[in-house]
Order: C-alpha cells, then sequence, then structure tokens
C-alpha cells in the first residue's frame, strides 16, 4: 500500500521523474513498460505489430496484479494502463497514484524524436494528442494527486512530489 504509481500521457515524464523519485526514497523502480519488453523478451512496437493492442492490455494487466504483491516501489506505468477500470482500482490500492500531466504542445515536442510509440506512429500531430487526452481524462483523474509537468525540472517534480508524500503520511 506504500507503492508510489506513477500514471500520465505518453511523454508527461513518468521514467524520468520515477528514476529519481525512487532513488530518493529509497524504493525500486519499476517500469511496467520495461517489465512487459524484459517478459515477452520483445519490444512494444512488435507487440503491437504482431499480437495487436488487446494481447498487450492483457500482458499490462498481469503486470498491474503482479506488483500488488510487493511493497515500497515506485512504478512508471505505461500511458494507457488507466484506461482499465480494474488496473486503476488495483493500482490505488498498492499506493499513492501520482498523475503527470503537460500540456498537449509540450507532449508532441517531447515525443517528436521518439519511435517507440505505436499508438504515435502514424503522426503526432497536436489534434491527435489533444483528441487522446480528452478522451483520457477520466482515466487520469482517477489519481490521488496530479501534477503539471510543463516547463518543470524532474527534480522540482520530484520535490513536488515528496512534500506531498510528506502531508500525506
Ligand atoms: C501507451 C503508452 C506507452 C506504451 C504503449 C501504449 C498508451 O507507454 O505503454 O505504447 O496507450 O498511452 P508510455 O506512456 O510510457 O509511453
Amino acid at each position: 500500500m506504500n507503492s508510489v504509481i506513477l500514471t500520465g500521457f505518453m511523454g508527461t515524464g513518468k521514467s524520468s521523474v520515477g528514476t529519481v523519485l525512487a532513488q530518493s526514497l529509497g524504493y525500486r523502480f519499476v517500469d511496467l513498460d520495461a517489465l512487459i519488453v524484459a517478459e515477452t523478451g520483445t519490444t512494444i512496437n512488435e507487440i503491437f505489430t504482431r499480437h495487436g493492442e488487446s494481447f498487450f492490455r492483457s500482458i499490462e494487466s498481469a503486470m498491474v496484479k503482479r506488483l500488488t504483491n510487493e511493497s515500497h516501489l515506485v512504478v512508471s506505468t505505461g500511458g494507457g494502463v488507466v484506461l482499465d477500470p480494474e488496473n486503476r482500482r488495483l493500482l490505488r490500492s498498492t499506493g499513492n497514484v501520482v498523475n503527470l500531466t503537460a500540456t498537449p504542445e509540450t507532449i508532441r515536442q517531447r515525443l517528436l524524436s521518439e519511435s517507440d510509440r505505436p499508438l504515435m506512429k502514424n503522426g503526432k500531430s497536436l489534434e491527435k494528442i489533444t483528441a487522446m487526452l480528452a478522451e483520457r481524462e477520466q482515466c487520469y483523474a482517477d489519481a490521488d494527486i496530479r501534477i503539471d509537468t510543463t516547463g518543470k525540472k524532474v527534480e522540482d517534480i520530484v520535490a513536488e512530489i515528496l512534500i506531498w508524500l510528506k502531508k500525506d503520511c
């Protein structure tokens, strides 16, 4: 129940923030996508291309279940994990859910040079990002705290989370 779960759209900084946050707390850092890659021995792109999104989502949910048995973790989740209500319920029962946000422009800038996001492979237009954010908004809002990462340094975001965690304890 004492883990910290980072949720948020692609490019909101979950992995960078999670790595530093885990170091600061002395917790183990787990990147859910990296766990899926390790478990399946293939890339996220390949899973989507060969087996489809629903297969990816089933592995993702299995990994979420596995994490609920552990404690003292900082978990960086994939941007779509929150789409499944059961995933959200399990993640919230595992610890504090921190939702990272950013403006569509910031997300677009951060994703421009990336090629490992299958859902973005047909273009990273502002319109597409804005539409996906709107579609997912309610799922991201299902969190204990929401932090806007736009224009902020990783260290400052981590400091913000640490202050909030102390208040919460
Ligand atoms: C996804 C986000 C990705 C990855 C997959 C699907 C999504 O993770 O899980 O490509 O549906 O938003 P990141 O948020 O770490 O990029």
